[in-house]
C-alpha cells in the first residue's frame, strides 16, 4: 500500500459517514479541461497577464473595452473546454453524502456542467454580466459589441466576477463561511491558498474539528488527521477517492 492508497482508504472513510461535506475547488480542478490556472510559473494566467489592468476596477476603468476582450477570450475556452473526471467525481459524490457544499473560487462554469447542483460561485462567473448602474445581471448580452450594454437601462456592463480590491457576493461569502463552520468533512481541491477569504475556509473547517483534505500539485506537507494531504491531479485522485468510499 503507498502512502496515497492510505490517505485515499483513511479519507474516504470519512466520506462514508460524513453528514455534511464541504468542498473548495480553485483552478487546479479545471486545469485538466485545459484551463490555465493563475500562479503556476510558466502556464499561470498571472504570468502573463497583469492582474491590476485585466481584473480591477481602476483597470476597467482605464481599458473597459481590453478588459472586455480579456473575459470575453476567457468564455470562449471555458465553453469550448469539458469538464474532466474530477468535476464528475464530484457531481458524483454529491449523490451520496446527505449534504455537500460545493464553494468554487472558478467562473468557468465547469461544475455545474458536470452536473453539480446549487454551486456557490465565489468569485462570480464568466457566464454573467453586471449593469454598472442598476446592478442587474444578464445571462446572455451582445457578444460582438466591445463595450455590451445594459438592456434595461443601456448603461455599461462590466463581467460578473470578482476583481481585486473588490468584496465578494455577501450570500455567497456567508454560505461558504457557514458550511465551513457546519461541515463534518472539508475538501480544498486545486487551490493554492493565497487568496483571501477562501483561503481561510479550511482552517475554519479544522478549527470545528472537521476531517479536511487539502490536493493540490504542491509538496504535501506533513499532516495528520485530521488533516490529509495529497500531492496528485484531482481528475485522477477525485474519482478513485469516491469510488472507494461508495463503490462507485
Ligand atoms: P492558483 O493558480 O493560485 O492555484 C492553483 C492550484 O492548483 C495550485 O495549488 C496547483 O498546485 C493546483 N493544481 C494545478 N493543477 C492541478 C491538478 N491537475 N490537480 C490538482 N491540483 C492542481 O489558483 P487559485 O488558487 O484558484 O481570483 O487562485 C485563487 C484566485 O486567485 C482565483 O480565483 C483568482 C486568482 O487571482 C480572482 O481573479 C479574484
Amino acid at each position: 500500500m503507498t502512502d496515497l492508497d492510505a490517505v485515499i482508504t483513511a479519507f474516504a472513510a470519512h466520506l462514508r459517514t460524513a453528514r455534511h461535506v464541504a468542498v473548495l475547488t480553485g483552478a487546479g480542478i479545471s486545469a485538466e479541461s485545459g484551463i490555465p490556472t493563475f500562479r503556476d510559473a510558466q502556464t499561470g494566467l498571472w504570468a502573463h497577464f497583469d492582474p491590476e489592468e485585466l481584473a480591477s476596477p481602476a483597470g476597467f476603468a482605464r481599458n473597459p473595452a481590453l478588459v472586455w476582450r480579456w473575459y470575453a477570450e476567457r468564455r470562449v475556452k471555458a465553453c469550448a473546454a469539458q469538464p474532466n473526471p474530477a468535476h464528475y467525481a464530484l457531481a458524483e459524490l454529491a449523490k451520496h453524502v446527505p449534504q455537500l457544499t460545493l464553494i468554487t473560487q472558478n467562473i468557468d462554469g465547469l461544475h455545474q456542467r458536470a452536473g453539480s447542483p446549487h454551486v456557490i460561485e465565489l468569485h462570480g462567473s464568466l457566464h454573467h454580466a453586471r449593469c454598472m448602474a442598476d446592478g442587474s445581471v444578464h445571462t446572455t448580452w451582445d457578444y460582438d459589441e466591445k463595450l455590451p450594454r445594459c438592456p434595461n437601462c443601456g448603461a455599461m456592463l462590466r463581467p460578473d466576477v470578482v476583481w481585486f480590491g473588490e468584496m465578494l457576493p455577501r450570500k455567497a461569502l456567508e454560505t461558504a463561511w457557514e458550511a465551513a463552520l457546519k461541515c463534518d468533512v472539508f475538501m480544498s481541491i486545486g487551490t493554492s491558498g493565497v487568496v483571501e477569504p477562501a483561503a481561510s475556509l479550511p482552517r475554519v473547517a479544522l478549527g470545528r474539528d472537521a476531517a479536511v483534505l487539502i490536493l493540490n500539485l504542491e509538496q504535501a506537507t506533513a499532516a495528520r488527521p485530521p488533516l490529509f494531504t495529497i500531492n496528485g491531479k484531482a481528475g485522477e485522485v477525485l474519482p478513485r477517492l469516491v469510488r472507494e468510499a461508495f463503490g462507485k
